[in-house]
């Protein structure tokens, strides 16, 4: 019988499927065994436990939650349990701070790290937004803050677009509005690939021509892009500020500052597919075997853990 259990839930698409056997099999050689997926979607909560698919999640040495799919308040609910009490990758509180675009600027800027200029206004503070307005030099962006793949980011230019979609955003339930001033740059971003506090991988992205989004979504495009010691101590950095043991960190040249910032920190940053692969975007075998020794090194010391609290 395995000494540790390792539960999962990974993304399937876009060859993550080939991804989580690699994962499985380097994992079963150090002895460590391996349950996947464990959608919490269909966990049940009773005797006392949290069964998935007929494995007790409280007992499972560590669980990686790494998934894209938008979770049901359901399953981030169960995840924010299991992380108190089983070693969960990416932690859950880390988690939940990373996907909120607000709360992770503000964290990143108070440890030194420089991301757009930001504010928070509240939905009826029209001078707030005039203001920002102002003082972002007439080019903004409304961000939802737990929004992915750049959808709902809106472009504001100038106080006659502010008085065009005021109308909109009274129509919305949203009680505040996150703001950034718009970066100039050259439309290109590094994604860059953090575990366990190292960096594993690097690419670019480009928007599309005549646009500034660089979201693969947006019609972005891919390509090889080495990045420089800076950029790499920007997104080790910024994954220690937030806590997170896995972390795809966008970052973007801005040319006014004449410095790096980061624009956001994805907690379940993709492999790279099977088509990027072909572009030469190699990182995943780095990035699988800095994950099991992660895991590796989790369940064992859950089980010194264990241990000590028997002794
Ligand atoms: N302040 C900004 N100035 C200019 N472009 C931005 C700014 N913030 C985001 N973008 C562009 O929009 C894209 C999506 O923004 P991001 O904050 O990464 O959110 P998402 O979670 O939607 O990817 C970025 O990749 C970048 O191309
Ligand atoms: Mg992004």
């Amino acid at each position: 019988m395995s000494l540790s259990t390792v539960g999962m839930w990974l993304y399937r698409n876009g060859g993550g499927e080939q991804i989580q056997r690699k994962i499985v099999h380097k994992l079963q050689d150090r002895g460590i065994k391996c349950i996947t997926g464990l959608d919490l979607k269909h966990a049940q909560v009773k005797n006392g436990a949290i069964n998935c698919n007929g494995v007790s999640m409280d007992e499972l040495d560590a669980f990686l939650s790494y998934n894209a799919g938008e979770q049901t308040p359901y399953q981030r609910y169960l995840y924010q349990m299991v992380s108190h009490v089983t070693p969960t990758i990416n932690n859950f509180d880390s988690f939940a701070i990373a996907e909120d675009k607000f709360q992770t600027s503000h964290l990143l800027n108070l440890h030194g790290v420089t991301t757009p200029d930001y504010r928070l206004v509240g939905r009826d503070d029209y001078e707030g937004l005039k203001q920002a307005m102002t003082d972002f030099g007439g080019k903004m962006i409304y961000k939802p803050v737990d929004g992915w793949g750049g959808s709902g980011i809106v472009k504001i230019e100038g106080e006659n677009a502010l008085k065009t979609v005021l109308p909109f955003i009274e129509q919305t339930e949203l009680r505040y509005f996150y703001l950034e001033k718009f970066v100039t740059y050259d439309n290109t971003d590094y994604r860059i690939d953090i575990v366990d506090g190292k960096f594993v991988g690097c690419y670019g992205r480009k928007a599309p021509k005549g646009e500034w989004k660089t979201n693969i979504t947006s019609g972005g495009s891919v390509f090889v892009r080495e990045p420089d010691q800076e950029v790499i101590e920007l997104a080790i950095k910024s994954a220690k500020i937030l806590g997170l043991e896995i972390a795809g960190v966008d970052i973007i040249y801005d040319q006014e500052r004449e410095e790096y910032v980061v624009l956001e920190v994805n907690t379940i940053p993709a492999f790279a597919t099977p088509e990027q692969e072909q572009l030469g975007i190699n990182f995943n075998q780095h990035k699988i075997d800095a994950l099991v020794n992660l895991l590796e090194r989790t369940v064992h010391y859950k089980a010194r853990e264990q241990t000590i609290k028997v002794a």
